[in-house]
């Protein structure tokens, strides 16, 4: 059995925590949350000290969660220690810290993506903009270059409102925007796509689908928001698989397969966890985004539908090993359900004390994952820490099932002020006679020449 580091203190580094405990493996969290069990004092920006606390208690592996250190050459610095670390190199991280990158090279590879604009400078892509808005049209998406925590996408309806974009964008995210691209807006359902990459070869997830939008109308809070209205955060829920994606192979050799290409050729392969953000357009899938880490709450969803061992998974990905190997899930659905403190994503109130957690905890496929939670001295109560707050998933032989599991999972928690969306899923369970047509979702290895 493994000693494992897990850097991060999020949802989805509960889920990692739980299912490698679950596997027999030691976890340690740098610095975790209060539902993490081995937690250590130490920031996620601090390599030093997490390079220092892997050689001292001889960590097998280092699991990076969020996309801030692996930016920041986390992986880079570890490995100098000869430390093993799941996750990429800061120069193949730049597929999610530089939208610009990401759309060179997806242009450059063939790709399919919106087309895009790349400017440095408010005043010509100002001008770009009134010289080809077409009135009564909502043609174009701006966004951020740099890393801006879910904040850096803009989706203007009117000219007016894309001109206060440019403006706020500068304003609020000077660094991240000091490039930024504005590209041609498409439709369709969103969905999430995550694999393993070795450098060579990967291997999916199933595909899971998550809800940005806070669900809070434009007139007021609408105590459990219903539907794709509000401010944009983290991810408010997600569930997996989702009929929505039936594109395995144009996403393999289309996506993926150019990608591990084109970082080769440029000499800074790719390994970890690649996250394609996709739009299901009429055309086919369109990748919006890259994300070189697991999805938030995505990874909530879709760990406990895997039968096979994460670690094996993460180690083989660190080994160049994933040539002909398969990940087993289980024939379910998983539905997972973000707590949030009211207010978020801007505003809340922290230290509220939580209830309800061992009552939930105890049912029978139900899944509560931490988030922004601490716990008292004694470690028997529990209190709220952060915006997302918890992450509850439930599973079910079909996805209405997993549906009501999670939810009445949900009922059993309270803590002031809470808020979460009540919609979770239905989107999947409109679509599910797609379902049929999709392929199975296992492995999907390929062997590029
Ligand atoms: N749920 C969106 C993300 O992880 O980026």
């Amino acid at each position: 059995m493994a000693n494992i580091l897990i850097v991060g203190s999020g949802g989805r580094e509960s889920a990692l925590e739980w299912k490698l405990n679950e596997e027999g493996h030691t976890v340690w969290t740098a610095p975790g949350n209060g539902g993490s069990t081995n937690r250590m004092g130490i920031k996620e920006s601090d390599f030093t000290a997490i390079g220092d606390f892997s050689e001292q208690k001889a960590i097998d592996l280092v699991v990076v969660g969020p996309e801030a250190p692996l930016a920041a050459g986390i992986t880079d610095r570890l490995r100098s220690k000869g430390i093993r670390v799941f996750g990429p190199t800061k120069e193949a991280a730049q597929l999610e810290a530089s939208k610009v990158f990401a759309y060179e090279l997806m242009e450059k590879a063939g790709i399919p993506t919106p087309s895009s604009a790349v400017f440095s400078s408010i005043t010509d892509a100002a001008d770009y903009l009134r010289r080809s808005w077409k009135e009564g049209e909502k043609e174009y998406v701006i966004k951020a270059d740099g890393l801006a925590q879910g904040k850096g996408v803009f989706v203007p309806d009117t000219l007016e409102e894309a001109l206060d974009d440019l403006v706020t964008m500068h304003e609020k995210l000077p660094t991240a925007s000091e490039r930024f691209l504005i590209s041609r807006r498409v439709y369709g359902p969103e969905v999430s796509v995550l694999a393993f990459v070795d450098g060579k070869d990967y291997v999916l997830l199933p595909a899971s689908q998550d809800h940005k939008r806070i669900g809070r109308r434009a007139s007021g809070l609408v105590p459990y928001g219903r539907g794709d209205v509000g401010k944009n955060t983290g991810g408010m829920g997600a569930y997996a698989p989702t009929p929505l994606f039936y594109h395995e192979s144009e996403v393999a050799n289309g996506i993926i397969g150019p990608v591990i290409e084109r970082m080769n050729a440029r000499k800074t392969p790719y390994g970890g966890i690649l996250y394609l953000g996709l739009m299901i357009t009429d055309e086919g899938p369109q990748v919006l985004e890259f994300n070189v880490r697991f999805g938030d709450p995505e990874i909530q969803a879709v760990l406990p539908l895997l039968d096979s061992s994460l670690y094996e998974a993460m180690e083989r990905t660190v080994e160049g090993k994933l040539s002909g190997y398969h990940l087993r899930t289980k024939p379910k659905h998983a539905v997972n359900v973000v707590l949030a403190s009211g207010g978020y994503p801007d505003k809340y109130t922290k230290g509220y004390p939580i209830s309800g957690l061992e009552e939930a905890e105890f049912m029978p496929d139900v899944f509560v994952f931490h988030a922004g939670t601490e716990r008292n001295d004694e470690g028997l109560e529990f209190y709220t820490a952060g915006g997302r707050v918890l992450s509850v998933t439930g599973l079910g032989v079909t996805l209405e099932s997993a549906q009501k599991r999670a939810y009445e999972a949900v009922e059993k928690i309270r803590f002031q002020d809470w808020y979460y969306r009540v919609d979770i899923a239905e989107t999947g369970i409109e679509h599910l006679d797609l379902l049929d047509s999709m392929p199975k979702p296992s492995g999907f290895p390929k062997v590029l020449p």
